[in-house]
């Protein structure tokens, strides 16, 4: 729809849940491009708000309690201040980051409750559900494990299989057993409240479906799916201590459902910074309500929460959903529980300073579309090749060479070539491209236009050559500088909304003190006489060690999680004792160890065995030093028939342990012992 015909626009961002902290994906699927949209609105000078806050219900929380012997409120106390300061660092400029914790907001859904209760909209249904017998409570799906119906992996949960991925429901489990008393639950029956999405389908769907095309193909394909399936009832309440009770006689026991009562946040946060006003971003149908989410929310955002505004009745429905898929990370998905993840307050610590730097690989690479990925190589690459080689190196060279010729005070510009003309011609455009993207929600490529303002500059400046006009033509030179200190002042202006900290840095250098977003394009941002601050390097190479250290990092966590997953092998089929008496272990001292010429595996070992030492060959190189092996004493099988390995005979073979990921490590002995020892 045409966003002209409203008079403000509400902006949210997916209420995080506060059980962990915010990771990459979080930022590249959600804030980034949020944030870059409210800093343009801004920019514009158009009426916004930007709401988001911690989600701080649902069953998860309560389980991180229990692991960590505390209660759910400190969790979410922790997890919420962490949430909001990495945001803070990263320049997400929520206007108000709420909790849904808080009073203003246990209120607000309790009544919004309430009054579709009152109005008959929802249905009660009573159902069989697992209950514990020993802790006296019903089970959340998650507090249920048990063997997995389709793979039979042990340990799988109530509501889903981690091992194979099937969305289970916890009647399907083999064996189920408590995670709270390890008792097997039983069955009985509950009563709880729904939202017959089924009545609801007939609206929502042409609403969706006809009224906004305009709407992303994912949105719209996820929409479509479960209009074909049908829509079904979906429970609003749950048999649960955490959380905000059913505000309704004889619903002692139980809580809205956590996806009840978090988009109401949205609302809360809202009421809460502006008591008096908060109705006209919510009920004026001239407020035009976006919502910025994760694909993995697109059902609660477009069909779920828009259903439950409709049955209430007095408020606006979202105009667009640009919801983004996911991010992987060196082609893993992102996973909190296998620490998968970069951590934003980590990657502050290990990059200080360098926010923008993430801003912009991640919506350079921001998964719009389709899944992405995010390597550390192409961070580095897009840092050092882009940020630095393009935008940086523009800006620096425009700003020295004016410093150089003239004290840092901008030129007068003398008479337009037609190179100048091509120029301005070409960054004239860039205004109507960076808004037309970003009207569609198109953020990188919006990203890539404003950078075109560098490119255009680089080529500029190359094709000119001041440095060498200087000699020859002196005020041509002047012409060449004042553009290209126009190009930069335009940079800033055009990178605002994506990379704020250094448009800000780079607006005090040029001592600019507002970003005219309306005067994007324009050849006199910079008065001729204006004087120019000092110049300074807006971004920095990152070296090749940084990003070894985080691949290795990486690399590390995957090797941890492979050993705690790992499972042995099966036994092989018992011998007698009597076979295991032929064979002839020993331990023995290394007296020498070479690599053996043109092999890459073997290393040759001179053993001494207590009786006339021997020569093993063994296909280890790739996994020892020769020289870490001397001296060591090693297990050997002594009663091998030798064989002939690369032209040496090798008299027995050493043994070794092989691990999970296939490296090996020799087997030694505990204590020193005299060569030749029988191991048995
Ligand atoms: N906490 C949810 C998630 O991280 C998102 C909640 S969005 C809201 O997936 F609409 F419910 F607030
Ligand atoms: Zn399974």
């Amino acid at each position: 729809m045409d966003n002209k015909q409203f008079a403000r626009t509400l902006v949210t961002a997916a209420l995080p849940y506060a059980n962990g902290g915010v990771h990459i994906g979080h930022l590249a699927g959600v804030y980034v491009p949020a944030d870059i949209y409210v800093r343009y609105l801004r920019l514009k000078k158009r009426e916004v708000l930007f709401i988001c806050g911690s989600d701080e219900h649902g069953v998860p929380v309560t389980i991180r309690a229990r692991q960590e012997g505390s209660t759910p409120q400190q969790v979410v106390d922790r997890y919420n201040k962490i949430i909001a300061d990495s945001f803070r660092d990263f320049g997400i400029s929520f206007d108000n980051y709420g909790r849904t914790t808080s009073a203003v907001h246990r209120q607000t859904a309790s009544d919004f409750f309430r009054t579709l209760y009152d109005k008959g909209e929802f249905v009660e249904k009573e159902s069989e559900q697992y209950y514990d017998e020993q802790a006296n409570t019903f089970l959340a799906d998650r507090y249920i494990t048990g063997e997995c119906p389709h793979c039979h992996a042990e340990g799988a949960y109530g509501d889903q299989c981690e091992k194979c991925g099937s969305a289970l429901s916890p009647t399907e489990l083999i064996n189920p057993k408590s995670k709270l008393s390890g008792a097997q639950p039983v069955l009985r029956k509950t009563k709880h409240w729904y939202l017959p999405l089924d009545r609801h389908q007939q609206w929502l769907e042409p609403w969706i479906t006809r009224q906004h095309t305009e709407w992303r193909s994912n949105v719209m394909g996820q929409c479509k799916s479960w209009f074909d399936m049908g829509l079904q009832p979906r429970a609003v309440s749950r048999d649960l201590e955490w959380g905000i009770p059913v505000p309704v006689e004889g619903a002692e026991g139980k809580v809205l459902y956590v996806w009840f009562d978090a988009p109401i946040g949205y609302i809360s946060n809202t009421k809460e910074i502006l008591p008096d006003t908060w109705e006209t971003w919510w009920k004026d149908p001239s407020t035009r309500l976006i919502h910025f989410i994760g694909k993995d929310n697109i059902v609660f955002h477009c069909i779920v929460f828009p259903a439950m505004l409709k049955a209430e009745g007095s408020y606006i429905l979202p105009d667009n959903v640009p919801a983004n898929e996911f991010l992987n990370l060196e082609d893993d998905k992102i996973s909190t529980s296998r620490n998968w993840a970069v951590w934003l307050d980590e990657y502050l610590r290990d990059f200080p300073g360098k926010q923008d730097v993430l801003r912009y690989v991640l919506t350079a690479n921001a998964p719009e579309t389709k899944d992405n990925n995010f390597t550390w190589k192409d961070f580095q690459a897009r840092n050092n090749n882009e940020l630095v080689a393009v935008y940086g190196n523009f800006v620096n060279r425009a700003l020295q060479l004016t410093k150089k010729y003239y004290d840092g005070v901008v030129p007068a510009p003398g008479e337009l070539t037609p190179q100048d003309r091509e120029t301005i011609s070409e960054f004239q455009n860039v205004k109507a491209g960076v808004e037309k993207l970003l009207e569609d929600f198109r953020f990188r490529d919006a990203q890539k236009e404003a950078m075109n303002l560098a490119r255009i500059g680089n080529k500029y400046l190359a094709d000119a050559e001041p440095w060498k006009v200087i000699k020859t033509d002196p005020e041509r030179v002047k012409t060449v500088l004042y553009l290209s200190l126009q190009l930069v002042a335009n940079l800033a202006t055009a990178f605002e909304p994506f990379l704020p900290f250094s448009s800000q840095k780079l607006r005090a250098m040029l001592h600019m003190p507002e970003a005219e977003w309306d005067r994007l394009g324009s050849t006199d941002l910079l008065p001729v006489g204006h004087q120019l601050g000092e110049p300074e390097l807006l971004f920095d190479k990152i070296d090749d060690s940084v990003v070894e250290a985080q691949v290795q990092r990486l690399a590390d966590i995957k090797k941890a999680n492979l050993a705690a997953n790992h499972k042995a092998e099966p036994v092989l089929p018992n011998i007698p004792f009597e076979q295991f008496e032929q064979l002839d272990v020993r331990v023995g001292t290394v007296l020498s160890c070479e690599k053996v010429k043109k092999s890459k595996k073997l290393l040759k070992f001179e053993i001494a065995d207590g009786l006339e030492n021997r020569t093993i060959v063994s296909g280890i190189a790739q996994h020892y030093q020769p020289e870490d092996l001397v001296g060591k004493q090693v297990c050997f099988v002594a009663n091998l028939a030798p064989r002939v390995i690369s032209g040496i005979e090798s008299q027995g073979m050493i043994l070794s342990a092989v691990n999970f990921d296939e490296t090996l490590s020799v087997v030694t002995v505990d204590r020193p012992v005299v060569p030749g020892s029988r191991v048995g």
